[in-house]
């Protein structure tokens, strides 16, 4: 049946239409269940953080430090980690974080992309506490990628993004299983909507998405996993001093200046309170949801405005203010 199906140049198109009609008459129930979901979010549980044990990779800035201030404020025990750098924060983000209520906080130097390292923060997280129960995979780098730089230089990317994940989360799961824990993963909208620039990036957020899902079938029902995908936030990685410290395309210009961005603490909040109510995805600022829709529905249209977008602005940021 599928043979003659699939072999036939017509038939194997009518399918493909019939498929598409299909979709374009139960569009209007998207919309009610996007309305649904959200309502219905509106009114679930938070799990209460209170004496409850959270690891957090990549702590030393940006979002990872914020979502450390979150859950301190929620009262949970907090294990931090973050590659060690002469001018790292660490401890004073510890200290910072006891201040706002959580009861006690490790921190951790480790190199996520460093398997034994991975292991051993675990370890050293579940020895120090005796359990855990949130492990929040938020470390990554971001370097703006161009032909004409040393592809080289684009290896640490899938290192520390990638592995950099997947270690901890293969170390934790033991422990998560005892809790009935969660994992929040750190993917990128850039993972679904493939904009110029971030080609290696992109990838490596891509390979934690396809990673994440199909996690999620062998962790279920008792841990849940949130796969969160962010747009621009106004943190140091969107910063011109952070791209000339990549080794990818050195910008002269802070993305913020030229792309509209969200700001990281409401984007912080956002992120623990969907955590806590155990949500699959999460998708800040929201209307990117609705671009991955229009790239699965539209895909020449958003390919062709997608780079008109990128093309001007990136013009933007490589010229001086
Ligand atoms: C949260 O848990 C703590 C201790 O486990 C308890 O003392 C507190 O009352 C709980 N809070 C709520 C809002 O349920
Ligand atoms: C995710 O990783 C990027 C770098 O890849 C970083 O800028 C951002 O703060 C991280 N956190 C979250 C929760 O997205």
């Amino acid at each position: 049946m599928y043979d003659t199906c699939f072999n036939n140049s017509f038939t194997n198109g009518l399918l493909f239409y019939v498929l598409l009609l299909l979709l374009i008459l139960i569009s209007p129930l998207l919309f009610i269940w996007e309305l649904i979901i959200t309502i219905r979010s509106s009114f679930q549980r938070h799990e209460n953080m209170s004496g409850k044990v959270v690891l957090i990779t990549g702590a030393s800035s940006g979002i990872g430090e914020l979502m450390a201030y979150e859950y301190a404020k929620r009262g949970a025990n907090l294990a931090i980690t973050s590659i060690e750098e002469p001018e790292s924060r660490l401890e004073q983000i510890a200290r910072t974080a006891r201040e706002l209520g959580s009861p006690d906080v490790l921190f951790l130097f480790a190199d996520v992309s460093k398997i034994d390292e991975c292991r051993k923060f675990v370890d050293d997280t579940v020895k120090h506490f005796g359990q855990l129960d949130h492990l929040v995979c938020n470390a990554g780098v971001g370097p703006i990628y161009s032909l004409d730089i040393d592809i080289s230089k684009f290896e640490p990317v899938m290192d520390i993004n990638f592995w950099g994940s997947v270690y901890p989360t293969h170390f934790a799961i033991p422990h998560l299983m005892k809790t009935n824990g969660k994992i929040l993963v750190n993917a990128s909208s850039s993972g679904v909507l493939n904009v110029p620039k971030a080609g290696v990036y992109g990838a490596s957020k891509a390979a934690l998405i396809s990673f994440y899902e199909s996690l999620r079938h062998e962790v279920a029902p008792k841990i849940a996993i949130t796969i969160v995908t962010l747009g621009f936030i106004k943190t140091n990685i969107i910063t011109s001093k952070y791209s000339t410290s990549t080794g990818g395309v050195s910008l002269r210009r802070d993305i913020g200046a030229v792309y509209p961005t969200m700001g990281p603490e409401a984007c912080a909040k956002a992120l623990v309170d969907g955590v806590c109510k155990g949500e699959t995805s999460i998708t800040q600022p929201r209307f990117i949801k609705a671009l991955y829709l229009i790239k699965c529905l539209f895909p020449e249209v958003y390919t062709y405005y997608i780079n008109i977008y990128f093309a001007s602005g990136f013009d933007k940021l490589q010229k001086s203010a």
